[in-house]
């Protein structure tokens, strides 16, 4: 069932619960070898500790909205209206917000973007009532689009170009 909840992406919090079941389990069955001075026997979940390191980086940086439970900041690519464009993202733990990291975070990702990648235009997203989101944008030279739906939400589309 963990997987299914992973690969359904039904919500974040189902999927993170899977994630911390599965880790759990693989991170008792490596010890319980080692435990009885078998560590060859631990080989097996070791591995499946790696691919499920693989699995939640992989899984989080393609959601809409990451797990709170890591500090992410990424390109990456999005469609909207069925245009390919280039995104900043990132999000952090909320006892850390307010201290200004996400404006450094979208601060950096844009000069990397556009200077050193020269990439033509970089765009932000933002759920419309996330006002905190769309003041990080505005404070790195992002100007307001469009309003439009993605994946059934009401969003606001930044772009910053070169
Ligand atoms: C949105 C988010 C990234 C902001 O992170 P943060 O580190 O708290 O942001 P900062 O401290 O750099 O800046 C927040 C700015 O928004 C302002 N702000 C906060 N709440 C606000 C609100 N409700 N309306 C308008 N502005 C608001 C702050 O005053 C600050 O602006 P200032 O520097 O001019 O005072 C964080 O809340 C988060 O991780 N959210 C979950 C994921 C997400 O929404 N990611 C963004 C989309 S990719």
């Amino acid at each position: 069932m963990g997987p299914a909840a992973i690969l359904l992406r039904l919500s974040v919090a189902l999927s993170d619960l899977a994630y911390a079941g599965i880790f759990y389990h693989l991170l008792l069955a490596g010890l319980a070898h080692v435990a009885i001075r078998k560590p060859s026997g631990a080989l097996p979940a070791m591995v499946g500790l790696a691919l499920l390191a693989t699995s939640f980086v992989t899984q989080n940086a393609a959601r809409e909205v990451p797990s709170p439970y890591v500090h992410v900041a990424i390109f990456r690519h999005i469609l909207v209206d069925g245009t390919d464009e280039i995104e900043i993202a990132y999000t952090f733990k909320r006892s850390l917000w307010g201290q200004g990291l996400a404006s450094e975070t979208a601060a950096a990702l844009t000069s990397i973007g556009l200077s050193q990648l020269e990439l033509p235009s970089l765009i932000g997203l933002a759920f419309v009532g996330n006002g905190a989101s769309r003041r990080v944008l505005e404070k790195s030279n992002y100007v307001l689009e469009k309003s439009t739906t993605h994946h059934g939400e009401d969003v606001v589309i930044y772009r910053a170009r070169r």
